[in-house]
Formats: C-alpha cells, structure tokens, sequence
C-alpha cells in the first residue's frame, strides 16, 4: 500500500499530460476551420485552403461559376480581416482573434510542403 501512495502523483501527472493532449492546436485549428458557428471555411475555401467551386450556373454568357479563393498565402492579418468584414459572398464571423490564429496556424502546417516549395 506504501507503494501505491508513492506512485500516486506519477499516476496523477500522467494522466493530466494525457488530458492536455487529448486535443491537439493542429486538430482544434482543424475543427475551427472545418465548423466555425455553422458555416464551414472548408465549403468555400476547400478542405486545404486551396480554394473551391462553390457553385456553377449557366447565363447569357454562358457557364459561370462563384469560387472561394485560395487562401493559402494570406497573412495571419488578413485572415482576421476577412473574417470580421461583410463581403458579397463571404459571410462575416464572430470569432476571437485567437481562434482565428488557431485556424491561420492549421493552414499553414497542413500546407507546410506548398508553402515551403512556393516561396
Ligand atoms: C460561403 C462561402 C465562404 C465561406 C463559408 C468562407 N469564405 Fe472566405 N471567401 C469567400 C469568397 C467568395 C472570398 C473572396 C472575396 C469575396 O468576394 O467574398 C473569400 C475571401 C476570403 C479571404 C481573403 C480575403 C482577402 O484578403 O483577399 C480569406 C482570408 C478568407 N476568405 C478566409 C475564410 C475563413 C477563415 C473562413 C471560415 C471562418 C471563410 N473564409 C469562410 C467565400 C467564403
């Protein structure tokens, strides 16, 4: 028994690192991204940031098509910009800055190999 209680902060300070990384930055930025209050990034500007026919209709010009951007490059500021301004098609966020960091991060390391080989 003597030993038990010895082992008891070890078995404490495990589990507690264990909990903390149960949820990645990577996987939160990832979940942000992928449902931020409802309306997925990933709808528009693809699962990578690369950008994404949203949709296609014929007119009198013939086909056309509404596409997110590819949003790999942009700067953390302008990330935060266009989250928080009114656009034609982009909706406007309440997001913190730091969930939108979260996000910004995720971008960049999921598209580390793009961004590395276009600089
Ligand atoms: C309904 C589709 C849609 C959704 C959802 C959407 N976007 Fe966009 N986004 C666009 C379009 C289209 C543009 C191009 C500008 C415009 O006309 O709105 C754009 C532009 C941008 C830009 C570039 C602004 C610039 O400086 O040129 C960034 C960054 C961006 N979006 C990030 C995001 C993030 C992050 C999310 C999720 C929180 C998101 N978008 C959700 C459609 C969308």
């Amino acid at each position: 028994m003597k030993v038990l209680w010895f082992l008891l902060p070890l078995i404490l300070w495990s589990e507690e690192n264990i909990t903390e990384s149960f949820i990645s930055d990577y996987e939160y930025g990832e979940m942000l991204y992928n449902s931020p209050r409802g309306v997925s990034c990933a709808e528009c500007h693809g699962t990578s940031g690369k950008g994404k026919t949203i949709i296609k209709y014929q007119d009198i010009h013939g086909e056309e098509e509404i596409k997110g951007s590819d949003i790999r490059k942009k700067s953390l500021s302008e990330m935060i910009n266009a989250v928080n301004s009114y656009h034609k098609i982009m909706p406007r966020y309440y997001l913190s800055d730091d969930e939108v960091k979260t996000m910004y991060e995720y971008l960049q390391k999921k598209n580390e190999v793009y961004l590395n080989s276009s600089k």
